[in-house]
């Protein structure tokens, strides 16, 4: 819409500067013209007075010459004449003629010239012209005469071919505007959108619909032919992709693919639909500079969850949180996504501001983030931030109800931490219904988990679901053991299962992961990421990178501290080395983050004033969130990664440079402490609490041999390539929906 102003707009503009140029150049023309035509009417004029005049004056009959000069006013134009003696004495002027008019003018002059001359000035306000004629007898002058006219008609003349323009102008413009409005909206922009409408359902499959729309605009036929020949292929490339999916399905040595988890999800499945519970939506809308801009937020659950989400349909409740959430939902908070392809729907939840600080920010954030992450910060337990988690968590279990009300045998994804009780409430009132509760944070051991004042419930309210993934086979054998030591169940070690109140729970293993795809690094591209670094201000020989939200469990102090160390210990990389750490701000109404935001800016200006040196500094620290496409640049210009988390879940930002990487190097230094560690066998491992190690695992990356850096990137590659994120997703549901 916004182009659709700016063209008219601009349009104006156009015409008001031609219609204005336009009329100064005619207020130009007809200036120049009626002051011609001024001084030759009154020069003729002056002529004919002075026939007249002339030899009455010559008689000397001054009565006479007064009773001509009278006469000879129309206090029109002509505004009077006046004669004067050879010595520039007034000898007789019109009755009109004011005494300034007469007394200023300035015969002598011309007499002694003997030349004719007229002369514009302004008396009283008034514009006039004078001209002053030499009167002769015999060849000697003996006086002059005067005509004096009014100017003033030229100046309102003006004014109205102004006023006239101007409003012309208006007119024209209020007309094109009209016209244009009119133009535009409905011969340009309402067929272009019912052809856009046309092209989508021609997309999804409606070739027919698609068509009919461009039928009755026969103006845009021929396009619609070329669109339908396109669309035949995509068709036919799309039946080719999914029955190499299929085939590949029997092949389970072959990668996954989001193809082959459709066709997965299709065929096992068999149309039943699914309906997923997170906190972060999906898709985000947000009001950006008078636009509504539609995002994906980061986040590796968002990427799991889609494409299952994609093959299926079905409904997935999350929370609303972006600005323009509510006026692009319907009613019932539903909106169809994805937005220019529609599969499954999106119902946003909205909960209040006390809600959410006891929900989010209290209970999940410094309740259960703390808890589950064993690195010492102490988890903060409100009874009334419990009390905030029970009631979303009740609100989204109704929401839910109402959902699969009408549904026999639902499958229900629950998506980590912030719903630990949700299975519980849905399982109460729907037993049929299959519920995997996938939990993306570690679990820790039964000692640190019981601290927590209302762990039954929590655990209780788990096991309501059928199915319960941890990323790793530690985090199974920690929730084993903590529901063994509190709960009264029954806990099966060999199948690893726990019977509570009769109702069977599995637990296991399922690491998640990201997409990979493999293909050469692109000319372009590099040239990009190099442009990208500089941008940062990146200029050195040697860079490491580290990526991360701004959070105290990723060990970026530990970092910086590894990287202040590094320097110290090998002073030859000084101006010659520069780590980059991306680190978006991240859950800022949380105390505890807002206080580590500013503990590491803190630290990374001390490292910097050590340090720098002729305009360089080691550390350049950016908090801005960078699309995946930018941090995939980032991730190829890195000579490695340090990725040193104190304690997590998986981490997949060691996965995604990884996957990043095509030409086969670089070098991936991880901390013991991701669940990460156990899979990616390829990479520096170390103890993120230990400085030195830290520094001296950059300096073995920094001259790691190519060919080591090679066979361990070829390693890791291949184990993502393996297990990427399409496989965690199908074996996820394969496991809960095998569950009948
Ligand atoms: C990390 C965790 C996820 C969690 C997410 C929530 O990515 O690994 O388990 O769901 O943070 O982040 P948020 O920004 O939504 O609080």
């Amino acid at each position: 819409m916004d182009q659709f102003w700016s063209i008219i707009i601009g349009a104006l503009v156009l015409t008001s500067i031609i219609v204005l140029g336009f009329t100064v150049f005619q207020v130009h023309e007809q200036q120049v013209s009626l002051l011609a035509d001024l001084k030759y009417r009154t020069q003729i004029l002056s002529e004919s007075f002075k026939e007249s005049i002339e030899p009455i004056y010559i008689a000397k009959s001054i009565e006479s010459l007064q009773k001509i000069l009278d006469k000879f006013t129309d206090k029109q134009r002509l505004m009077g004449l006046a004669v004067y003696d050879n010595k520039g004495n007034v000898v007789a002027s019109s009755a009109g003629l004011s005494e300034e008019i007469v007394n200023n003018a300035k015969p002598t002059p011309v007499m002694d010239a003997d030349s004719a001359s007229g002369n514009f000035a302004t008396i009283e306000n008034s514009k006039i012209y004078e001209f002053i004629n030499p009167m002769h007898q015999d060849d000697a002058v003996i006086g002059a005469i005067m005509v004096v006219q009014n100017a003033d008609y030229i100046g309102s003349d003006l004014t109205n071919i102004w006023t006239t323009n101007l409003l012309r102008l208006f007119l024209q413009v209020l007309i094109f505007a009209i016209a244009a409005v009119f133009v535009l909206r409905w011969l340009i922009f309402r067929p272009i959108l019912k052809m856009i409408k046309s092209i989508k359902a021609i997309r999804s499959g409606n070739i027919e619909q698609g068509m009919a729309g461009f039928e009755k605009h026969s103006f845009f036929k021929p396009l619609a032919e070329e669109i339908s020949k396109i669309s035949d292929s995509l068709s036919k490339a799309r039946l080719a992709a999914a029955e190499e999916a299929r085939l590949r399905m029997e092949k389970l040595d072959t990668p996954w693919t989001a193809e082959r988890l459709k066709e997965f999800v299709k065929t096992y499945l068999k149309g039943r639909k699914i309906f997923a519970v997170s906190n972060r939506e999906p898709y985000v809308h947000s009001h950006i500079k008078n636009e509504i801009i539609c995002s994906v937020p980061a986040s590796g659950m968002v990427t799991a969850v889609e494409p299952v989400m994609e093959s299926c349909g079905g409904v997935w409740l999350a929370q609303a949180t972006g600005d323009a959430d509510k006026e692009t939902a319907d009613a019932n908070g539903k909106i169809q996504v994805p937005p220019d392809d529609p599969k499954y729907t999106l119902k946003r939840i909205w909960i209040s501001e006390k809600e959410r600080k006891g929900f989010y920010a209290g209970f999940s954030n410094e309740a259960l983030w703390p808890l589950c992450h064993n690195v010492h910060n102490r988890p903060i337990f409100r009874k009334e931030d419990w009390q905030e988690y029970r009631r979303v968590n009740g609100k989204f279990a109704q929401n839910l109800l109402q959902e699969i009300e009408k549904v026999e045998k639902p499958l229900v994804l629950v998506q980590d931490f912030h719903f630990a009780i949700l299975p519980q409430m849905i399982k109460k009132s729907r037993p049929d219904a299959k519920i995997g509760l996938f939990w993306h944070v570690p679990w820790p051991s039964p000692e640190v988990f019981n601290i927590c004042p209302q762990h039954k419930e929590i655990l209780e309210g788990m096991l309501g679901a059928d199915i319960i993934g941890f990323h790793t086979q530690q985090y199974c054998n920690n929730f084993m053991e903590t529901v063994g030591k509190e709960i009264e169940s029954i806990v099966d070690l060999e199948q690893f299962s726990i019977t509570f109140k009769g109702h069977v729970t599995h637990i296991r293993p399922f690491p998640i992961s990201v997409a990979f795809a493999s293909g050469e690094d692109k000319k372009s591209e590099i040239k990009k990421g190099k442009e990208f670094l500089e941008k940062f201000g990146v200029k050195t020989e040697y860079i490491g990178l580290g990526v991360d939200r701004l959070d105290y469990t990723k060990g970026i102090l530990e970092r910086l501290k590894g990287v202040e160390f590094f320097l110290e210990l090998y002073p030859a990389y000084k101006e010659k080395f520069t780590f980059l750490q991306i680190a978006p701000i991240s859950r800022e109404e949380v105390e505890k983050y807002r206080q580590f935001n500013e503990e590491v800016t803190a630290q990374t200006e001390r490292i910097n004033e050590k340090f720098q040196k002729n305009g360089w500094k080691p550390i350049i620290l950016v908090k801005e969130h960078l699309s995946h496409e930018e941090l995939n640049l980032l991730y190829r210009q890195a000579d490695f990664c340090l990725v040193t988390p104190l304690h997590d879940g998986m981490n997949l930002v060691s996965k995604e440079f990884v996957a990043a990487r095509n030409d086969e190097s670089g070098v991936l230094i991880l901390s013991q402490f991701a669940g990460a560690s156990k899979e990616l066998k390829g990479a520096i491992i170390i103890n993120p609490y230990s400085a030195e190690q830290t520094a001296s695992s950059i300096s073995e990356a920094l001259n790691m041999p190519s060919t080591q850096q090679h066979s361990r990137m070829k390693k890791m590659r291949q184990a993502l390539k393996n297990y990427n994120v399409y496989r965690w997703s199908a074996e996820f549901m394969k496991a809960v929906a095998s569950l009948d």
